[in-house]
């Protein structure tokens, strides 16, 4: 990074799918316009030491500002505060850290999500039923937080049992392994509430193998939309609920440009959630398709732009030439 007057932002990914792959998509297109900006974003690959050596190459690389999904708060915080003590302004977007070392957060309050998803099962199950729960990575804040919520929201519902919980990692094949085996231990389940859409729709192929689909409801988090993801499991009727995790990368990019330039900003910014089922998942899936229309067009004029932006200044080139000449 070494022109003067640009600003580079660095976005240190924990993982790499469908959720971060839109996320970065709304960070890209909202730097276009902040001329002078230049992001580049990293995935770990749920790696902490690849994340730490990432988040290392952007202090090394003289960025102004860098952009982190931990992948476990514990491991990761370290490196976070060895920047922010740095001097170097530090984003958090999606999980945490246990520190306050960081400039700002922006995503959803995972706690108050796993508290409304606790609530809706209980109104689902009439207060009455066995549920499994599948984490996310235990070591990250959100699979910490969801859990957390449910907890307490079940704390009231005397008539709902969490008969097994495991750790399924965020990953689909994990989740559908771990149900494997909670299947072959619990004959009765009501609900499977997965941290996840993907690792729902593992445990969902795990109940369909054992012949057992039906016999429950199953439950995620994330839904995206998009062919196999979470909303287009609702419609299929695989998923009963999922909720929208916000990916708000148009936020990020916000919130950094209000740091970067001396102007206020909020320390905490929460993005809600919303319950999504077969009474809304269609509407959804209308306004996504409507809206992804939107983006291309913008992501059009951009390109057009920049070929007009290109014929003028080769044009402009050519008529100093000629006065020169
Ligand atoms: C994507 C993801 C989401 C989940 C979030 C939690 O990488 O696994 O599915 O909601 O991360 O941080």
């Amino acid at each position: 990074h070494q022109e003067k007057n640009r600003i580079l932002i660095g976005v240190s990914q924990c993982s790499d799918d469908e959720w971060r792959t839109q996320m970065n998509k709304e960070i890209a297109r909202e730097a276009l316009f902040y001329p002078g900006v230049t992001v580049e974003i990293r995935s770990a690959h749920d790696d902490n030491q690849k994340q730490i050596a990432d988040i290392e190459y952007f202090m090394d690389e003289g960025a102004d500002l860098i952009v982190v999904a931990p992948n476990e708060a514990e491991a990761i915080a370290p490196v976070i505060e060895k920047a922010y003590d740095r001097g170097i302004p530090v984003v958090l977007v999606d999980r945490k850290i246990d520190s306050d070392h960081y400039t700002a957060y922006i995503g959803a309050d995972n706690y108050d999500m796993g508290h409304q998803i606790g609530t809706y099962i209980a109104n689902r199950l009439h207060g009455k039923g066995n549920i499994v729960e599948l984490t996310g990575l235990k070591g990250s804040t959100p699979a910490r937080d969801r859990h957390r919520g449910l907890i307490d929201a079940l704390a009231d519902e005397p008539g709902i049992r969490i008969v097994a919980t495991a750790d399924a990692g965020w990953f689909q094949q994990s989740a559908e392994r771990a149900f494997d085996s909670i299947l072959a231990r619990q004959p009765l389940i009501d609900l499977v509430f997965a941290h996840n859409d993907r690792m729902a729709s593992g445990a969902h192929e795990a109940a369909v193998r054992e012949g057992r689909a039906d016999e429950m409801l199953f439950v995620g988090v994330d839904a995206l939309s998009g062919k196999g993801l979470g909303v287009n499991l609702v419609t299929d009727s695989i998923l009963d609920a999922t909720f929208i995790y916000p990916t708000g990368g148009d936020r990020v990019v916000q919130v950094a440009m209000n740091i970067l330039e001396g102007r206020d900003y909020p320390r905490e910014t929460l993005l809600s959630t919303a319950l999504v089922n077969r009474q809304n998942a269609r509407i959804m899936q209308m306004q996504t398709a409507h809206i992804s229309t939107l983006d291309e067009k913008i992501e059009r004029l951009n390109s057009q732009l920049d070929a007009f932006l290109l014929r003028y200044s080769a044009q402009r080139m050519f008529l100093y030439a000629c006065i020169v000449i």
